[in-house]
């Protein structure tokens, strides 16, 4: 693997809440997009490391500076931290797969890195300047035209990846997607989780849980339409571990991001020509983390009846849909696809 002249591809899915990477040497990982400092001397003692990533950053909170540097998809600006939380994501991700940073004899690293649609209008610098000194040449896409390329659906499809921060829309024709076939909306898994957190205040003043918690019990009882059971929980009132009933609340801020979905999905419909419609509303694939929300893709293809039926289905692997599909682009780009990252 360290012949000098050997190209590893790399396809990585940068995300608000989670980031994947696929790569050419057949490893495949997932990190949580949390990267921590130890505040102080104590912290530093007790977590040994100049900085922590992933899961370990998000375990050992409490003695870090935590971030999580990618806000409603884009790259938070303005602070040094957050840019530099993203580089370390970044180098995290291509080091797991294996990709010594500092050895002169590394292969070439070509890398696609995805993101939301609506982070390539203004955060490209700097995803540029977080790559530097990580990948040898970069190719920055739209994360749902990855999902698309990886899955081959390059002709009449629709994507929808719903993640955390947002919720991106693309329009496969048959060549790269412009501005008018993709939309960005920030109605995904963190408003969902904001809403069920207000919620839960709302009727229970006097639990107390963290927005992780209820991101949890969202992971494991999420659903839109009918309730199969009702959801119960276990949390402290006043020190006291008390169950309560939060299904009511589940059903509303799950079900909260249907109607910006639909009314999206069923604009861009109308805006691809007459003669595909019915070929891409046939064609509606969901991916992303908040796809697995129960009942979702049924209430989207119900939402499609009003203009005339369709299908809309799950991909096989949302986790790593989109870094596969990256690793894809990798691999079939011409050289004049590739922008050169100098050191
Ligand atoms: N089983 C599940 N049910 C409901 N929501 C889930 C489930 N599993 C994960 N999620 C939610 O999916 C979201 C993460 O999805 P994903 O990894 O696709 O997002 P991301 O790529 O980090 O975000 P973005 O694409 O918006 O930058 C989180 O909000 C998470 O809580
Ligand atoms: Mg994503």
């Amino acid at each position: 693997m360290n012949d000098t002249n050997e190209v590893l591809c790399v396809g990585i899915d940068l995300g608000t809440s989670r980031s994947s990477v696929s790569v050419s040497n057949g490893e495949r990982h997932m990190v949580d997009s949390y990267v921590g400092w130890p505040v102080d001397t104590v912290a530093r003692k007790l977590v040994r490391k100049p900085v922590l990533v992933g899961r370990e950053a998000l375990d050992n909170r409490p003695m870090l500076d935590l971030r999580r540097p990618l806000e409603h998809g884009v790259i938070k600006e303005g602070s040094e931290k957050d840019e530099a939380a993203v580089h370390e994501l970044l180098r995290h991700l291509v080091s797991l797969a294996g990709v010594k940073q500092k050895n002169k004899n590394r292969p070439k690293v070509r890398a696609v890195v995805g993101v939301p649609a609506e982070a390539l209008r203004v955060s490209k610098q700097h995803l540029r300047d977080a790559m530097k000194g990580i990948a040898d040449s970069l190719m920055i896409v739209s994360e749902p035209f990855a999902v698309a390329y990886g899955l081959e659906a390059l002709l009449h499809t629709m994507i929808i990846d719903i993640g955390a921060g947002t919720t991106d829309f693309c329009v496969v024709s048959g060549h790269y997607p412009n501005e008018h076939d993709q939309r960005t909306l920030t109605n995904a898994g963190d408003s969902i989780d904001e809403q069920l957190a207000r919620l839960i205040r709302e009727r229970h003043p006097e639990a107390q849980f963290s927005i992780h918690m209820v991101r949890e019990w969202k992971e494991k009882w999420s659903f839109v339409g009918a309730p199969k059971n009702r959801v119960l929980v276990t949390v402290p009132v006043g020190g006291k571990p008390t169950e309560i009933d939060i299904t009511d609340e589940m059903h509303s801020a799950c079900e909260s991001i249907l109607p910006p979905i639909s009314e999206t999905m069923i604009d861009l419909l109308s805006r691809v020509e007459p003669e595909y419609q019915e070929r891409v509303r046939n064609n509606i694939m969901l991916a992303g983390g908040s796809s697995l929300i129960f009942g979702l893709a049924e209430s989207l293809q119900r939402a499609l009846s009003e203009v005339g039926g369709g299908r809309v289905s799950v991909v096989e692997d949302p986790v790593f849909a989109g870094s596969d599909g990256g690793l894809a682009i990798a691999r079939d780009a011409a050289n004049s696809d590739w922008e050169k990252l100098s050191f």
